[in-house]
């Protein structure tokens, strides 16, 4: 009972306290008059999501009588309920209820809805933040205008182990990224603000640490000090809740020992708590019931009292609330105000939606057939598509491809793909053959009409068989020029898509060595939801572009990049590994006792004896068809106080004659701290455009604010001391300097 009271107690301090202007007195006032009128029956159907009759994301329990439930006011969500229609009807009957309260649709807007972007980490590729909160509010748009309420995006989990399957959909190793691309994909989604009826609800999922499962095995355990959490997992998720996400989405994992969605540390203590996050938490897919399995709950009944108390304002598909909050109340075990806090949360959303002004608000047929084909959104994929796409290599500058180069050989499995660039959660539609655009018509599109273009497909994703070399190699001699698409099958990454291999899959890599062996001038392209390993290629092909998943506008965004029309600008998200036994491999790890300082300094060192310290490709790392050079830093101080500033600048030189893009980024080391630090952290970045030939002064201001970590009391401090600072064109090309903070 002791921490029922705390709890109780807690929400009164800190949870529910709402700030006060007009609008908000005005729902905070209709939320309590309706709280009123609910029996608790009805209280607890609010906090119940069941999945749509059309489609599952996770293991389903089909009950049969779910329009009487919802007639009967059990039901207050529903997830993978798609269009206009079907949610008109449902809520339609969610309307015959005593109270006609609202459903709230939710799905897995992840990356695009009927327009598909690129996934998320592909994205996070183009450091561009204006971009990806315009990607995020296209897919609200379309996504809103099919009756859609709430995505259960974005995906904010740091993640450092490439074999998880679910890298795909986030921002990568980096919690100063991710925490800037989290704000702009909250932003993007929730638009002009909950109400607008384009805006779609965010919810910055998976609290917490899920990124960080052991082995990169998904729904894994997840064991870490709360230092490291608070430095590295939790930072993007705060950057949610400040940016005003409306949700968020608790996690499978246990966290040392507890799982998330029974987890009253993550979900009362920081978020609710520390946070002041007014929303409300919905659980991972069956995640309550799941705490059965974890070895922490004994059943269903004592799961529903673990996680309701803990915070989980609704139950995903475990059916636990509804099943046993009723009892639970009545026994006393869950109070009262633990349910009229989460349904407090619930049906607030729904008043700052407008659902109970209008219920069929995004329900309009009309709004949803003019985003059927809208050739607006069509370009904003291309753009991000092309600024996600990531040079790793250009020997010799052999790209870009002259529009006029003769014979262009397009071999690979994903030359003519369409639908394979979609990538794990995404949508198909029934028109995709007519909208997906492969990298052949990118290119067919792009070169002139003298130009011949030549085909081989050369083997599947998963092929053993070599059958196709022959064709492709005779096809590569044919031409002069070779385009080789290769990499990952569209289920190959994404979630339960964990993989203890991520070398390049099948033959492709086999493929690529004949291709190469013609002697012609050959561009790798490696689609991917993952960074891949692929060291010969890397080694021996003399051009390689990472392409991730591109979505909707593949082939276009590909064929601009190859032919010059996009100088390439993308910067790896996270570090490639040379091989799976070197991860996790992140850039801003500790320095050890015995740090090695090259490759050949590796005994009696924090290393691995048969593997180079470093990653193939660095955290950062892209390359541009023109060519910058960088000045050393010049610093306005050597040394400063707390509230005083210094700036950091760089020339930036493109010594080429194509003008481009560079993302110059800032990092920062602290020398000796009351604990360690790692060797960089980004801290800044800045995206210019620099014509050939052309010289850009580039500065960053720095202050104390951008020195603070957590110590050991989990306080956010800065330390006097002495600092390193480095800017450069990835995380480890830098130019360095030092300061002191006095
Ligand atoms: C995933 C969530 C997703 C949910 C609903 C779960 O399996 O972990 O990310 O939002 O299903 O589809």
């Amino acid at each position: 009972m002791k921490r029922i009271a705390a709890i109780a107690c807690l929400l009164i301090i800190t949870g529910y306290a709402y700030s006060q202007s007009p609008a908000e007195k005005k729902i905070r006032k209709s939320v309590d008059s309706l709280l009123k009128l609910m029996t608790l029956d009805e209280k607890i159907g609010q906090m119940n999501q069941y999945n749509g009759p059309w489609a599952a994301t996770g293991p389903l329990t089909n009950d049969g009588n779910l329009l009487s439930q919802i007639k009967e006011g059990k039901v207050g969500s529903m997830l993978n309920v798609t269009g206009v229609k079907r949610t008109r009807e449902l809520q339609e009957v969610a309307l015959q209820s005593r109270l006609k309260i609202p459903l709230l649709f939710g799905q897995d807007i992840i990356h695009g809805y009927r327009t598909i972007f690129p996934i998320p980490l592909g994205e996070a590729a183009s450091w561009n933040l204006a971009a990806m909160e315009a990607s995020a509010r296209v897919a609200a748009t379309e996504a809103s205008a099919s009756g859609i309420h709430w995505t259960f995006a974005p995906m904010v989990d740091i993640a450092r182990d490439p074999r998880w399957g679910r890298v795909m959909e986030g921002a990568g190793e980096d919690p100063y990224l991710g925490s800037l691309i989290a704000k702009a994909r909250v932003n993007g989604f929730q638009g002009k603000g909950l109400g607008d009826t384009s805006a779609l609800m965010a919810c910055a999922k998976h609290f917490a640490a899920y990124g960080a499962a052991v082995g990169g095995r998904d729904y894994n355990s997840v064991d870490m000090s709360l230092r490291q959490l608070h430095e590295t997992y939790l930072p993007p998720f705060k950057a949610a809740a400040e940016a005003g996400a409306a949700t968020f989405m608790n996690s499978f994992n246990d966290i040392n020992g507890i799982p998330a969605t029974g987890n009253k540390y993550i979900q009362r203590d920081i978020l609710k708590g520390q946070w002041k996050f007014k929303g409300f938490v919905v659980s991972d897919w069956g995640s309550i019931g799941e705490m059965i399995n974890h070895g922490y709950s004994k059943n269903n009944y004592e799961a529903a009292f673990q996680a309701a108390n803990a915070g989980s304002d609704m139950d995903m598909e475990s059916r636990s609330y509804i099943q046993n909050l009723s009892r639970l109340v009545k026994e006393g075990k869950v109070k009262m105000s633990v349910i009229d806090d989460a349904v407090g949360r619930i049906l607030r959303k729904k008043f700052e939606m407008g659902l109970f002004a209008d219920p069929y608000k995004f329900s309009n047929e009309n709004r949803e057939k003019a985003q059927w084909n809208n050739a607006e959104h069509l370009a904003v994929s291309r753009d991000i598509a092309r600024k996600s796409i990531v040079l790793l290599k250009n020997e010799h500058h052999i790209l870009p491809v002259s529009k006029q180069a003769g014979t262009i050989a397009l071999i690979g499995p994903f030359a003519k793909a369409q639908g394979d660039n979609r990538g794990f959660w995404s949508y198909e539609w029934p028109d995709d053959s007519l909208r997906m655009v492969s990298l052949w018509q990118g290119v067919q599109k792009k070169v002139s009409a003298e130009t011949k273009l030549l085909y081989a497909k050369g083997c599947d994703f998963m092929d053993s068989s070599r059958a196709g070399f022959a064709e492709a190699v005779e096809v590569a001699k044919a031409a002069y020029f070779v385009i080789l698409s290769v990499g990952e099958g569209p289920n190959m990454s994404g979630e339960a898509k964990s993989r203890s291999s991520i070398q390049l899959p099948g033959v492709q890599e086999e493929l690529i060595k004949a291709v190469v062996a013609t002697g012609k001038p050959v561009a790798v392209l490696i689609s991917a939801g993952r960074p891949l390993v692929f060291n010969w290629t890397a080694d021996h092909a003399p051009a390689i572009v990472y392409t991730w998943w591109l979505g909707t506008e593949a082939g276009n965004a590909i064929a601009d990049v190859l032919f010059g029309d996009y100088n390439p600008s993308g910067k790896l998200p996270m570090s490639f590994p040379v091989t799976e036994g070197q991860i996790p491999i992140y850039y801003n790890h500790y320095n050890t006792g015995r740090p090695a300082q090259n490759d050949s300094d590796k005994f009696y060192r924090s290393a691995y004896t048969d593997l180079s310290i470093y990653p193939k490709y660095p955290f950062g790392y892209g390359l541009s068809y023109a060519d910058f050079e960088y000045s050393d830093i010049r610093l306005s101080a050597k040394s400063f106080k707390p509230g005083q500033t210094i700036t950091a600048a760089v020339t930036v030189t493109n010594k080429g004659n194509t003008g481009g893009t560079e993302t110059v980024q800032l990092y920062i080391r602290d020398l000796t701290g009351s604990v360690v630090r790692p060797v960089k952290e980004l801290k800044g970045f800045q995206q210019v455009y620099i014509k050939g030939g052309e010289t850009k002064e580039v500065s960053f201001t720095i202050s104390a604010n951008d020195l603070r970590f957590y110590n050991d009391q989990l306080k956010y401090i800065y330390e006097p001391g002495d600092f390193k600072v480095f800017i450069g064109t990835s995380s480890r090309d830098v130019k360095e300097a030092g300061f002191e903070l006095r």
